[in-house]
């Protein structure tokens, strides 16, 4: 990727070169809730263009860590962090960094479907597009936007004839594809997905997971699951976290065939968790 990134936009600082070997990087990362020390001292790095699966069992800090990567976790009350998050070399905490901006760049998916339910499917999409005062983007760049990111979701066929219907009108799988939708339609160069196809049936999940397969062309994934032959379909790389704690991280192949650390063989025989 050769586009530049900035995330001060507003300050109008040198622009970092997006290019380079990690989208993502985190260097002795802790997160809290409170007194809840949810993710330890984790030093990771994301690959450029590639998938990277985080498992665990429940409460072990999946969700914390991803949300520590587009600072979701800061809408916490209580909720603060430690440590580095790089993107593309610049520290997402620093002080002149806008979290707006940022998650423009690091676009997020959650674990059930949030489309806004009193709006179209075009402005369900289009929603994610930050207008700037007084530069509204004509309608027509808009409806351009819009298709695109329903064709890199794999929904403009099902779609494209019913725009302005309610987005509630569509099914529980249509609803996920519209709203990683929303999250293309900005061009994020990280796309973070926490459990996207918990509450998807098996055929809409299988459709999720052949677009984040897809999507590493032009991106990079991380993507939160519980299902570790979903990590073993859709990743490059894996990383396993018990208790907050970064365990192991390594190619998805040699992680489920070879891995290292006796913890992870045995979350990943079904031993526990
Ligand atoms: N809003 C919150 N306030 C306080 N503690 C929280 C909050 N969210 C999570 N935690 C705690 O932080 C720790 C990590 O939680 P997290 O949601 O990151 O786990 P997870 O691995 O995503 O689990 P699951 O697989 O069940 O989604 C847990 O101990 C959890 O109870
Ligand atoms: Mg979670």
């Amino acid at each position: 990727m050769t586009e530049l990134v900035t995330l001060r936009e507003v300050e109008g600082a040198p622009m970092p070169s997006a290019s380079g070997p990690c989208a993502m990087r985190t260097i002795g990362l802790d997160a809290y809730f409170g007194s809840v020390h949810a993710v330890r001292s984790v030093s990771l790095d994301m690959p450029s263009n590639e998938v990277t699966a985080i498992i665990g069992p429940s409460g072990c800090g999946k969700s914390t860590l991803l949300r520590t990567l587009n600072r979701m976790h800061e809408t916490v009350p209580t909720a603060r962090v430690s440590g580095q998050v790089l993107f593309h070399g610049q520290d997402i905490y620093a002080d002149e960094v806008n979290p707006i901006t940022l998650r423009r760049h690091v676009g997020m998916v959650f674990q059930r479907p949030t489309p806004f339910p009193t709006m179209s499917i075009r402005d369900n999409v289009a929603a994610g597009l930050r207008v700037q005062a007084g530069d509204k983007p004509r309608r027509a760049e808009v409806d351009a936007i819009v298709e695109r990111a329903l064709r890199e979701a794999a929904l403009w066929d099902e779609v494209k004839d019913r725009l302005n219907a309610s987005a509630t009108g569509i099914s529980g799988g249509q609803q996920q594809r519209l709203c990683i939708a929303r999250a293309l339609a900005t061009a994020p160069h990280v796309l973070l997905l926490d459990e996207p196809t918990a509450s998807l049936d098996p055929a809409s999940t299988q459709k999720v997971e052949e677009l984040v397969y897809e999507l590493r062309r032009t991106m990079t994934v991380v993507i939160v699951t519980h299902n570790m032959q979903q990590a073993a379909r859709v990743s490059d790389r894996t990383v396993f976290m018990l208790a907050g704690e970064l365990v192991e991280t390594a190619p998805t192949r040699v992680m489920f065939t070879t891995p290292s650390d006796p913890r992870t063989e045995a979350y990943i025989t079904g031993r526990f968790g």
